[in-house]
Formats: structure tokens, C-alpha cells, sequence
């Protein structure tokens, strides 16, 4: 049953907007709603916007909450984030370093994966360590431990099963990661430039990583005038590498 103070998705075609419960009215461009109307309705229910336009009422999950939430740095996408899951094996009760946190996207992404394992997140940047932590609260995560620590000085964990590394050095944690790492557990690495990802690579490898570098790009399709892929999509977003330490 939908209570006042829940998430919602309000869906009306391939519009979509995120909204947190309240007896209160919701203005959009398909008219404004009474969002008071769905308390104590279930998820699925239509609500109808004053101009007619009726909008589904859907649960939100992890990926509707990420494109929603509020955003500083540069996110890693869901479309790269999943490749972890491909490459690594990543599973629940797996426990997780990451260093930055940034907007704690892909925090959000690996907490919600190694549920009951837990991610302990590095940032270094006060007001990003602020964003994150209200979105892993929104989020109603509890398995994520926010860390104000610079990850080039070390990892304070041992034996985790993955570290993931989206910042401007990825190379200087190397080290550390071999260090922090169960054998057979792995650091991936995700860097918008190939200099960077290059000099990951070396030293990576230098620590005795099995190395691989991919990235990944999807495009998506038009159906509306005949089936065919969309004539824009997004070229390139992050290299990817991933070491195994073996
Ligand atoms: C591109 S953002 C990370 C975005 C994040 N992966 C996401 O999906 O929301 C890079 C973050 O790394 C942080 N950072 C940079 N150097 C760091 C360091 N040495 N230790 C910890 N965090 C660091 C920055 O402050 C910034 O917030």
C-alpha cells in the first residue's frame, strides 16, 4: 500500500516523473495531479491529471532512483556499471571498496547488488560526500559505510572482493588494491580518457593484475515510424578495465 512519504513513479507514455508522496498537488506539463489521492492505493494504480492525462503509479526501483536523483560529478551509467556484473561475477554478500564516491551512482548500483555485502565508499570532497550520502539515504541503503579518505594514502580493508576506482589517478591505487584484495578478486577501473586508462593498464599489471580493457556502447532503437536504430547515440562515455588479482 502506498503511504504518505513513499517513492513513486509516475509514468504517462515515455514520460516519467519521480516523486516522493505528500498531500500535495504535482504540476506537469500533462496537467497537475492530486498526489494525496493515491495514499493507501496500491502500486499500479492510475491517477488522472486535471486536463485528463492519466499516469501510471509504479514503484521505483535502484535505476529509476539514479536517473532521478540529484546529481554533482559525472556519473558511471547503469549501461557501464552493469558490466561489473559481466566481468567480475559481482553477487550478493560480496564486499566492496570504491573510491570516489561522487554522486554515489554507482555506489548505489554495487550496494544494491552485494546486498548483504557491504561497500565502503571513499570521497575526498566535502559537498560530494554530502550528495552522496543523501542519495544512499534516499535510496534506503544500510550497507554502505561513506568514507572522508583519500584512497591514493591506502585501503583501510582487507580481503574484499572488488575495488572500483572512478578518479583522475587510478594508477596510484594499484598498490593498495593488490594489497586490499582476496585472490581472485578483482579492481576495475573506469576512466573517460584512454592516457588514463593507459597508465592504469601499466601499472596494473606491474602489481601482478590479469588485465583486460573494454567499453561499452548500446544503441538503442526508433519504433514509432518503422523499426530502425536512433540516428544519435551516446559515442563514448568511460574505458573500462578490469585486473584480477591471480
Ligand atoms: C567522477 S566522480 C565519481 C562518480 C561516481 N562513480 C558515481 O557514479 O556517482 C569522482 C569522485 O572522486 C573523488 N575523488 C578524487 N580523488 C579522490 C581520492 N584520492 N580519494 C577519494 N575520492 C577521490 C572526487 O571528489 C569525485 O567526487
Amino acid at each position: 500500500m502506498i503511504e504518505e512519504g513513499d517513492a513513486a513513479l509516475l509514468v504517462f507514455g515515455k514520460t516519467s516523473f519521480f516523486v516522493i508522496i505528500e498531500r500535495k498537488e504535482f504540476h506537469t506539463h500533462f496537467g497537475k495531479l492530486d498526489l494525496g489521492e493515491v495514499i493507501g492505493k496500491e502500486y499500479g494504480v492510475k491517477v488522472a491529471s486535471h486536463s485528463g492525462s492519466e499516469f501510471r503509479v509504479l514503484r521505483p526501483n535502484f535505476i529509476d532512483y539514479i536517473k532521478k536523483m540529484r546529481k554533482m560529478p559525472q556519473i558511471i551509467l547503469p549501461k557501464d556499471a552493469c558490466q561489473i556484473i559481466a566481468h567480475t561475477g559481482l553477487a550478493p554478500g560480496w564486499n566492496v571498496v570504491e573510491a570516489g564516491a561522487g554522486s554515489a551512482a554507482l555506489t548505489i548500483f554495487l550496494a544494491t547488488m552485494v546486498c548483504p555485502g557491504r561497500v565502503y565508499s571513499y570521497e575526498v570532497n566535502p559537498k560530494f560526500a554530502s550528495v552522496a550520502q543523501k542519495n544512499i539515504e534516499g535510496m534506503g541503503l544500510k550497507n554502505v559505510e561513506l568514507k572522508m579518505k583519500d584512497i591514493y594514502e591506502g585501503i583501510d580493508e582487507k580481503d574484499v572482493d572488488l575495488v572500483c576506482l572512478d578518479l583522475a589517478e587510478p594508477e596510484r591505487v594499484c598498490s593498495h588494491a593488490w594489497e586490499a584484495l582476496l585472490f581472485g578478486g578483482y579492481v576495475f577501473s573506469y576512466s573517460p580518457t584512454i592516457d588514463q586508462t593507459m597508465k592504469f593498464t601499466a601499472e596494473a599489471k606491474k602489481c601482478g593484475f590479469s588485465v583486460k580493457t573494454i567499453e561499452c556502447l548500446v544503441r538503442e532503437y526508433e519504433d514509432e515510424k518503422g523499426m530502425r536504430p536512433k540516428t544519435v547515440m551516446l559515442g563514448h562515455t568511460g574505458y573500462m578495465t578490469f585486473g584480477r588479482k591471480v
